[in-house]
C-alpha cells in the first residue's frame, strides 16, 4: 500500500471533537468508492476503565461500559477485497497465511458482514499490523477495527460511526472503541430489553474532554506469548471470582469519576482512577479458580518506579491489561522523565511513548 494514499472516504464530524486534542476524527460514516475493495486504518486504544467480563458471548456484551484512549502509534492496515469465484477466505496476518483461532475469529466476522450484506462472495484480507511482536498492546482492538471498517465497505454496507462500532465489537469487544480517537466511552447497553436492544445500544463513542495533553509511556518487559488468552481469562473470572461482582459494581462509580475527571481535564485523578479500575480488575483475576495471574516480578518493579516518581511530585499512574506489560499514564510535558525511570525499572525492556491517536479510517485506494 503507498504512502500516497488518502483518507478520503471516512468523514470526521467536527462538532464532537474533545477540546483536548487536535489530532481527533470521529468516523460519521463508510462508503466504498471501489465497491469490493477496501482498506481501513485503526490504531490501538488502552483502557483506563477496563473491559473485563462479557454477558453475552455470541453478541460481545460486555457486563460493565469502559472508557479508553486511542493510541497515535502501532496502527494496523487492512485490506479487503471481494474475491469472485472463491471457495473459501485467504487471510494473511504480515503476509503469512492466519492458522486456528485467528483466521476462524476473522472468517466468523466476514460471515457476519456477508449475511448482513447479503453477499455470497469470499474475501481476501491482508493485515499489517506495526505493533511490535508481544508489546502487549492489544492488536485485535485495532484489527478488528480495521476489518470492520474495511470489509463494511467492500461489501457495500453504508454504516454510520455507531453501527461500526457494534460491528467491530463482534469480531473483538475492545475493537469497538478504536473507532474512535482520543478518549472514547463504550456504553454496555441496555440489559432490560430484547437481544435487539441490547445489541443495538452496545456501542462506542467519543468523550468530550478538558485540556489534558497525556502521553502513554508502554514499557515492554516482557515480550513473550501469555498462557491464557484475555478472552479465557475473562470468561474464568466471571465464572469463578469471588471478587468480579464487587469489582463490576465500583467500576460504575470508577467511570463516573472518570467522566467528571476528563471533563475537569484533572490528569492526576484520571491517573489516580484509571489505576485503581486496573489493580481492581487484576484483583478479579488473581481471586479466579484457579488463578489468572498476568503481573509478573518486572511488573510490580516498574509499578514501584511509578510510585517513585509519583513520591517525586510526577503525575504517572499505571494500567496494565492481560499481559504483564505496563502503560503509564502522565502529562505529555513529563513524558521524558517517565519514560527514563520506567526504561531503567524495566531492565532492557522496550519502551514506546504514545499520544492520543486518529479515529478509524477508510483509504482511498486511488490515491
Ligand atoms: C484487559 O477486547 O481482547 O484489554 O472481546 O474477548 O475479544 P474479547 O476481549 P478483548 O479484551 C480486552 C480486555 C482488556 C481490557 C480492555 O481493553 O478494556
Amino acid at each position: 500500500m503507498g504512502a500516497e494514499q488518502q483518507a478520503t472516504a471516512v468523514r470526521s464530524d467536527e462538532s464532537v471533537r474533545p477540546a483536548s486534542a487536535g489530532s481527533v476524527q470521529s468516523v460519521h460514516s463508510v462508503r466504498a468508492d471501489a465497491p469490493g475493495t477496501a482498506t481501513a486504518v485503526a490504531h490501538p486504544n488502552i483502557a483506563l476503565i477496563k473491559y473485563w467480563g462479557k454477558r453475552d458471548e455470541r453478541l460481545i456484551l460486555p457486563r460493565t461500559d469502559s472508557l479508553s484512549m486511542t493510541l497515535d502509534i502501532f496502527p494496523t492496515t487492512t485490506r479487503v477485497r471481494q474475491a469472485p469465484g472463491a471457495d473459501r477466505d485467504e487471510v494473511t496476518l504480515g503476509g503469512k497465511p492466519a492458522e486456528g483461532d485467528a483466521r476462524q475469529r476473522i472468517v466468523t466476522f466476514l460471515d457476519l458482514v456477508r449475511e448482513r450484506a447479503g453477499a455470497t462472495h469470499r474475501a481476501v484480507v491482508d493485515t499489517e499490523n506495526t505493533v511490535p511482536t508481544g508489546a502487549g498492546l492489544a492488536s485485535s482492538a485495532s484489527g478488528f477495527a480495521a476489518l470492520a471498517v474495511a470489509a463494511a465497505a467492500a461489501y457495500g454496507l453504508d454504516l454510520d460511526a455507531t453501527a461500526l462500532s457494534r460491528l467491530a465489537r463482534r469480531g473483538s469487544g475492545s475493537a469497538s472503541r478504536s473507532l474512535f480517537g482520543d478518549f472514547v466511552v463504550w456504553h454496555a447497553g441496555r440489559e432490560d430489553g430484547t437481544e435487539e436492544e441490547a445489541d443495538l445500544s452496545s456501542y462506542a463513542e467519543p468523550v468530550p474532554t478538558g485540556p489534558l495533553d497525556p502521553a502513554l509511556v508502554v514499557a515492554v518487559v516482557n515480550a513473550g506469548p501469555k498462557d491464557v488468552s484475555s478472552r479465557a481469562a475473562m470468561r474464568r473470572t466471571v465464572d469463578t471470582s469471588p471478587l468480579y461482582e464487587p469489582w463490576a459494581r465500583s467500576s460504575g462509580d470508577d467511570l463516573a469519576d472518570m467522566r467528571r475527571a476528563l471533563g475537569r481535564g484533572d490528569l492526576a485523578a484520571v491517573g489516580e482512577i484509571a489505576e485503581r479500575n486496573a489493580l481492581g480488575m487484576h484483583a478479579t483475576m488473581l481471586a479466579a479458580r484457579p488463578a489468572v495471574r498476568y503481573l509478573s516480578p518486572a511488573t510490580l518493579t516498574v509499578l514501584d518506579a511509578v510510585l517513585g516518581l509519583r513520591r517525586d511530585g510526577v503525575a504517572a499512574y499505571a494500567t496494565m491489561d492481560a499481559g504483564p506489560n505496563v502503560k503509564v499514564l502522565c502529562r505529555n510535558a513529563d513524558a521524558d522523565r517517565v519514560a527514563d525511570v520506567v526504561r531503567a525499572a524495566a531492565q532492557g525492556g522496550a519502551i514506546h511513548v504514545a499520544r492520543p491517536g486518529p479515529a478509524a479510517q477508510l483509504l482511498d485506494e486511488d490515491g
